[in-house]
């Protein structure tokens, strides 16, 4: 690489939600990111009340009066960062547009970056996958839930993207990385 990109004279505090079904790799990408970039990660998982992960581990699948109090926590994460011109990655399913709206709300300097992967692929994953609450029958739902959004709404990536393509991606977009 020859071409440096200039220095940001003023860059724009920047929180990265890395999207996408159970199995689409938000927490191992997004952690190792977060990890080449020095910024902290945050797995939305952490941030689930306990009836929700007690439903997730009875294979039940959460409705949308279940994800608000999760997604209003998330919210407040990313706009205290936000605030602070602090820099973070955070993993979140953020499925349905609705739930990304409410995850964008007054939140600009976020950007979201959805891991596309299909069906089979991402359930063979999730069939390796042993030390996880998420059992692989919820796979289904997770996909029915999903609204893809377009690259108006998301930096679209192939789960098998790299750390290093990810980061070139969000370069790529200028002072301040990320819109
Ligand atoms: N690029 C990759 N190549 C191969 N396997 C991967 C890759 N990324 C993640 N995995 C594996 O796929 C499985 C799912 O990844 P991960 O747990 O990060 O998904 P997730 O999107 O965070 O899922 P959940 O929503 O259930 O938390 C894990 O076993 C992980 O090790
Ligand atoms: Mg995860």
């Amino acid at each position: 690489m020859t071409s440096a990109q200039p220095p940001a004279a003023n860059p724009q505090p920047q929180v990265a939600v890395f999207m996408g079904v159970s199995g689409a790799g938000k927490s191992t990408l997004g952690a190792a990111v977060a990890a080449e970039l020095g910024w902290p990660f945050y797995d939305g998982d952490d941030f689930h009340p306990p009836e929700n992960v007690a439903k997730m581990a009875a294979g039940n699948p959460l409705t949308d009066a279940d994800r608000r109090p999760w997604l209003a926590r998330l919210h407040a994460l990313i706009a205290d960062h936000l605030a602070r011109g602090e820099p973070a990655v955070v993993a979140c399913s953020a499925l349905k547009k609705s739930y990304r709206k409410q995850l964008r709300a007054g939140n600009q300097g976020l950007v979201f970056v959805y891991l596309r992967g299909d069906r089979e692929r991402i359930g063979r994953r999730l069939a390796q996958r042993l030390d996880h609450y998420m059992p692989a029958g919820l796979l289904d739902s997770q996909f029915a839930d999903l609204e893809e959004p377009g690259s108006s709404e998301a930096i679209v990536v192939d789960i098998d993207v790299t750390v290093d393509e990810v980061i070139r991606l969000f370069r790529s977009r200028g002072a301040g990385g990320l819109k």
